[in-house]
């Protein structure tokens, strides 16, 4: 299969595809998804099977409205509205009561479902125009750094999808913050660029960490993540430096693109210094740790 690219402009080939249950791909404010209509079961299987993603670990459902986000949930809590006001369009995922009507293979299974407004004019477009909420993982094979760009997607996924549209790098560079509202007070799954202290803001409502010994409610942490071919080595002082490959200064947004690039270069053993800044940035240090192979 060719890989078609398009630009913003001209999505009527994406929508085509879509409408037909081909999954595709397409760019996000956080990284690119890999896209087919919510209601498609065996377009939904397809997803799973091009990304080589274990089937226990469910996906998130991007909607353009408010009303379609209705159409996916049942029994939403007032905190659903009151943060979907506060934060949609933008990088937050809430994970609600699925309605029995969406394929329980979106949510792999679970009694729950993830959803999110993506602040991408494209993907709201995309979306409007297939008619319907998409179920969109991450657009990398499993295991593999999140594509930031239509290049990074092309690596991972050339021949296997048949378009990709193209809007440039990812403003944000990470994925979606993830916040469960399924339980008595709301629980941080995934850490992302909307803060926990955001959010409690919003909810004046403290907010839980998973803990330890109750089973996993995001099953997709389990899995190693974000994880590039080379060791990831993380400094804290300067005076450790090896002789691994130094990227250069890290940010959210540079990451997953730094990362490949040293899969490209060949390189054995990356080295990420991590100052002040680094450190004090929850959901990268998430993503520094896993890639490290320090946290699962
Ligand atoms: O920023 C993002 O969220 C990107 C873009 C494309 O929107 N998408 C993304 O999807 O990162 P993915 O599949 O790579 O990560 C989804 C995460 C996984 O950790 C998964 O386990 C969790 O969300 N998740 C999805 N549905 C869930 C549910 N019903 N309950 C708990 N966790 C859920
Ligand atoms: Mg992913």
């Amino acid at each position: 299969m060719k890989t078609q690219i398009v630009t913003p402009e001209n999505l009527g080939p994406a929508i085509a595809y879509l409408k037909n249950g081909d999954p595709i791909a397409f760019p996000t404010e956080t990284v690119y998804g890999l896209g087919a209509p919510v209601f498609r079961p065996d377009s939904i299987r397809r997803i799973f099977t091009i990304k080589g993603r274990p089937p226990d670990n469910p996906l998130i459902a991007h909607v353009s409205s408010l009303d379609q986000a209705l159409l996916l949930a049942e029994d939403l809590p007032p905190s659903f509205l009151r943060l979907a006001k506060w934060f949609w369009p933008g990088p937050l995922a809430l994970v609600v009561k699925r309605n029995q009507d969406v394929p329980a293979m979106v949510s792999a299974g679970q009694p729950t479902i993830a959803i999110r407004m993506p602040n991408h004019p494209a993907a709201l477009r995309l979306i409007q125009g297939v008619g319907e909420p998409l179920a969109a993982p991450s657009a990398n094979l499993s295991g593999k750094p999140s594509p930031t760009s239509a290049a990074d997607v092309l690596e991972d996924l050339e021949g296997k999808i048949p378009l990709i549209v193209d809007g440039g790098e990812c403003q944000i560079g990470i994925e979606s913050t993830v916040l469960s509202l399924v339980s008595q007070r709301p629980v941080l799954l995934r850490p992302g660029s909307i803060r926990k202290e955001e959010l409690e803001e919003a909810l004046q409502q403290s907010i839980d960490l998973p803990s330890k010994d109750a089973p996993i409610h995001s099953p997709g942490m389990k899995y190693r993540h974000y994880a590039p071919k080379a060791k990831v080595r993380l400094i804290f002082d300067p005076k450790e430096a090896g002789d691994g490959y130094p990227l250069c200064r890290i940010t959210c947004h540079n990451l997953y693109a730094e990362l490949r690039r040293a899969d490209r270069l060949g390189v054995e053993t990356i080295e990420i210094f991590c100052d002040a800044a680094i450190q004090s940035d929850v959901a990268l240090m998430n993503r520094l740790l896993r890639a490290s192979g320090q946290m699962l």
